[in-house]
């Protein structure tokens, strides 16, 4: 009698663990509108290697680059409504979801380059930055960087007379709206994965990106003249719905914490020399011509832009923005 019990216990035993070998993957959908060769297109795919190792197969992350599954409105709805459970947009793109604030990133002229941005995003206001999120149903998990933005037309830009009735895109944001707007342009706001084609046919004359968009989206190819003028900055929050996230087995949301931790990293490491390249890529293309801001030239730039502070301050904060000086030294 014991011996049959203690079979069929064994026996219940190996099907069990049969059961946990083959219970199907946690499914991660990780959607994104840039290409795969850029700094965040890369980074997705490193965390998923990481995320899936880590896991040893219990989750599987799917990744959606190109905006082949969402444009940059419906990835944020999608989020929410958990259509899709990571993305990782541009800092340019939170108001919709009514965080302001992360406007702020935006402002023109702010960051001298990469060590005054990560003061911000590895320091106490990218942290509370992340944590207003929450109220929305969303998770900042972390910040990944991509780079300077230059500008680029079918006519030369040097100086802001020159943008004068210019139809210039910009991602969904006011400080962006108002930038061009202070430099006579006329801003259109589209979404990523309709800017190539707008170029092209003329909708509008010209836009603003890092050159690892300008370069892997092809939008060099419908623009004559390409200005180094590093205005102004554009980045990612790696973002997950908080419920999804929370309803994780604690275990594997460690792994995954780690994968992150990693993974971001990893993008912070790359971005910086990878705009570098496809910049000198651009260039060597022969198709735009490429033009470096002289230091003097930038400060002309400068003196046109910097009034967007005082003009948005309502809209994402004084306090914000002077939190923001003080934590990079910010000197106008
Ligand atoms: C853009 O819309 O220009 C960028 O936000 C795209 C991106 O994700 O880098």
């Amino acid at each position: 009698m014991k011996t049959k019990a203690l079979l069929l216990l064994a026996s219940a035993m190996v099907v069990l663990t049969a059961a946990t070998a083959m219970a199907a993957p946690i499914i991660i959908k990780f959607s994104h509108v840039v290409a795969v060769d850029t700094p965040k297109g890369k980074a997705a795919e490193y965390f998923k290697k990481l995320a899936e190792e880590r896991t040893n197969g219990a989750v599987m992350i799917q990744v959606y680059p190109n905006s082949q599954l969402y444009k940059d409105k419906e990835e944020m709805e999608a989020l929410q409504m958990g259509s899709v459970d990571m993305l990782a947009p541009s800092l340019a793109k939170f108001a919709p979801l009514g965080v302001k604030e992360f406007e702020v990133f935006d402002l023109p002229f702010i960051f001298d380059g990469y060590d005054d941005l990560h003061k911000i995003t590895t320091g106490l206001v990218g942290k509370k930055l992340l944590n207003k999120l929450e109220v929305k149903g969303i998770l900042g998990l972390a910040y990944w960087d991509n780079g300077f933005k230059v500008m680029s037309a079918n006519t030369p830009l040097r100086t802001p007379a020159d943008f004068k009735g210019l139809k210039m895109r910009i991602q969904s944001s006011k400080i962006l709206d108002a930038q061009m707007r202070a430099l006579g342009a006329i801003p259109q706001v589209m979404a990523f994965s309709e800017v190539y084609q707008a170029l092209q046919t003329g909708v509008v004359d010209g836009t603003e990106n890092p050159p690892s968009n300008l370069y892997t989206q092809k939008m060099f190819e419908v623009q004559k003249y390409v200005t180094v003028s590093n205005h102004g900055y554009l980045g990612y929050a790696v973002i997950v719905n908080k419920k999804f996230w929370e309803g994780l087995p604690a275990e594997i949301r460690t792994q995954l914490e780690s994968a992150m931790a990693d993974a971001t990293e990893f993008a912070n490491g790359i971005a910086k020399q990878k705009n570098q390249e496809d910049l000198a890529a651009v260039a060597a293309s022969g198709k735009s011509e490429v033009t470096v801001l002289s230091q003097q030239e930038r400060t002309v730039w400068k003196d046109a832009l910097l009034k967007v502070h005082t003009d948005m301050a309502g809209r994402i904060g004084a306090d914000l923005i002077q939190e923001v000086y003080q934590a990079i030294g910010f000197k106008k």
